[in-house]
């Protein structure tokens, strides 16, 4: 069953399209890959999910729930993390969960277990602005899984860490779905940053979604198309290129 579901979702600004005609299918209980180059309009696909910004035409359904007329339904069971998420420097990691705790109307122990989850129990006396830049992704996603969220939406959630914190990251999404039955749509523009943690993937050029699939099926239309497959970034560059060179001139 898709949890999510896009019907020709587009983002127009003027004549340019964001996002164009796109249509996802991601499986509930899957950890589904948005990958695509800078400016791919992956941000701009999330931000329509989230009701962030409203599409130009098309439409999508969550949880079986149609946008727009069950914004509000929709929202309450999305977690989220869009590009930098902001905190209170001056208040500690713990503070600031406190907040979102407050809003969502949790229990206390929820902050401590986001706080664990996430690794950042034995740091969380110390003021935001103090963190490392790992730390603060690390928050971020803490306030996006404190309310235990059906769907997290996190973008780029391992934008500027290093190979250690992007482990780190990796292993906690990945573990998820069995955690608290969630779905996780992750973005970014490096396939080997989602590679061990996704079930599906999208790979996303110009507003327009090239390819959705495993892994494997990724593999197989490689070999189908002449692709290099001995390392799957470079599958997923020579895609990107080939669709740059087809389509040159229109952007
Ligand atoms: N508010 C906006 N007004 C005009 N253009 C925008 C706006 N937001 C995004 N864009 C453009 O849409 C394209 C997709 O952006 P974005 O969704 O941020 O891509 P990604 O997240 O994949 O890097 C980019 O070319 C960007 O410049
Ligand atoms: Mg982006």
């Amino acid at each position: 069953m898709n949890i999510i579901e896009t019907n020709n979702l587009t983002k127009s600004y003027g004549d340019f399209q964001a996002v164009s005609e796109m249509n996802l299918h991601i499986k509930k209980g899957t950890v589904y890959g948005f990958l695509g180059p800078n400016g791919a309009g992956k941000s701009t696909a999330m931000k329509m999910l989230l009701g962030l910004t409203r599409p130009t035409s098309g439409s999508f359904t969550i949880n079986g729930k149609k946008y727009p007329e069950n914004r509000i339904a929709i929202l309450k069971n999305i977690g989220s993390f869009i590009e930098g998420p902001a905190f209170y420097g001056n208040l500690t990691g713990e503070e600031n969960l406190e907040i979102v705790q407050n809003i969502l109307g949790l229990p206390h122990t929820s902050v401590l277990e986001a706080l664990e989850m996430v690794g950042l129990t034995k740091t969380k006396k110390q003021l935001a602005k103090k963190y490392s830049l790992g730390m603060k992704q690390r928050l971020g996603l803490a306030s996006a899984l404190i309310g235990k969220p059906s769907i997290l939406i996190l973008d780029e959630p391992t934008n500027g860490l290093d190979p250690v914190g992007i482990h780190e990251i990796r292993s906690l999404i990945r573990s998820l779905p069995e955690k608290f039955d969630c779905t996780v749509l992750v973005s970014s523009h490096l396939l080997s940053e989602i590679e061990l943690m996704a079930d599906d993937i999208g790979i996303l050029n110009q507003g327009r979604l090239l390819f959705e699939g495993t892994l494997d099926e990724l593999e197989m239309k490689a070999v189908e198309m002449g692709y290099p497959t001995d390392n799957l970034e470079d599958t997923f560059l020579a895609i990107v290129d080939a669709d740059n060179k087809k389509r040159g001139s229109l952007r």
